[in-house]
C-alpha cells in the first residue's frame, strides 16, 4: 500500500494490486468534504446539532470518518459512525495519511489509527472518543453483515469501483442498505454509472446526480422513495 499526494495536497493510499486509490487523486479532502460530508446533508444536521447516526461502507484509513467527526465535534454535536471493512490497513500508514489531511485533529487521528488497529485482530469494537462521539467499527464483508433497521440518517457508500466491488452496488445490497436508513436519509456516493442507477431504482431509492468536484463531472446522493 502506498502514500500519494493528490491535487488538492491531501494524501490518499493507492492499492497497487486493484490500481485502486482509497480517495479521488484529483483531491481526497475535497472528496471527503464535498461528496460525502456535504452532499449527504450531515455538514448542516451535525451544524444544527442534531444527533447524527451514519454508516459508512468501506472505512478504509478512516479519513471521512476524521473529517466528518472533526465537524460534528466542531458543531458540539453527537455523532455515531457504524462502518464495515473487511481488510483494515496498516496502523502506522493510515496515522501518517490522517495526520497530514487533518493536522489539527492529531488525537482524533490517533483515536482512529488505533481503531483500525483494534480491529485487525478482532471482529468488532466500539469505542468512544468523547461523551458524544462514537464509532463503531465492523471487519466484516458489508454484503454478508446484518444492519439494523430503520437507524442511519446517512450512509457514505464508499467501495472500489464496481469492477473491484461487484456485490456492494447490487440491488440485492441496496435493498439491505434501504432498510437501515431512516426514512429522510440519503445515500452518498462517487458512482452514477447507469447499472448502478438502475439497481438504486430496483432497491427503491430516487436519486439525484449532483456536480462532482474537480476530476469528476457528476456524483450521486439518493434517497428512500
Ligand atoms: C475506496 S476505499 C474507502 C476509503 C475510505 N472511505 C477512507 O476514507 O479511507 C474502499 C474500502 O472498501 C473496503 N471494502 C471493499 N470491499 C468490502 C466489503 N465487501 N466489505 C467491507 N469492506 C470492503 C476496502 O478494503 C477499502 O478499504
Amino acid at each position: 500500500m502506498q502514500l500519494i499526494e493528490t491535487d488538492d495536497g491531501s494524501y490518499t493510499l493507492l492499492d497497487p494490486d486493484r490500481q485502486e486509490t482509497y480517495h479521488s487523486k484529483f483531491g481526497a479532502l475535497t472528496e471527503s468534504d464535498q461528496v460525502y460530508l456535504r452532499n449527504s446533508g450531515m455538514h448542516q444536521r451535525l451544524q444544527a446539532q442534531q444527533p447524527t447516526s451514519i454508516l459508512e461502507i468501506g472505512f478504509g484509513t478512516g479519513f471521512n470518518f476524521v473529517h466528518t467527526a472533526n465537524h460534528a465535534l466542531k458543531s458540539d454535536c453527537a455523532l455515531q459512525y457504524t462502518a464495515c471493512e473487511f481488510q483494515p490497513v496498516n496502523r502506522e500508514i493510515a496515522l501518517e495519511l490522517l495526520i497530514h489531511n487533518v493536522p489539527h485533529a492529531k488525537t482524533l487521528c490517533v483515536f482512529t489509527a488505533d481503531a483500525i488497529h483494534q480491529i485487525s485482530s478482532s471482529e468488532q469494537a466500539t469505542l468512544f472518543f468523547d461523551h458524544q462521539t462514537q464509532l463503531n467499527l465492523h471487519r466484516v464483508d458489508a454484503h454478508q453483515h446484518s444492519l439494523p433497521e430503520s437507524s442511519f440518517d446517512a450512509v457514505y457508500l464508499d467501495a472500489f469501483s464496481k469492477k473491484n466491488n461487484p456485490a456492494l452496488w447490487s440491488t440485492d445490497f441496496l435493498c439491505k442498505l434501504r432498510q437501515a436508513l431512516k426514512p429522510d436519509a440519503k445515500l452518498a456516493t462517487y458512482c452514477v454509472n447507469g447499472e448502478f442507477r438502475r439497481a438504486l431504482n430496483a432497491a427503491g431509492f430516487r436519486f439525484r446526480k449532483l456536480p462532482g468536484p474537480k476530476g469528476k463531472r457528476e456524483v450521486l446522493v439518493a434517497t428512500p422513495d
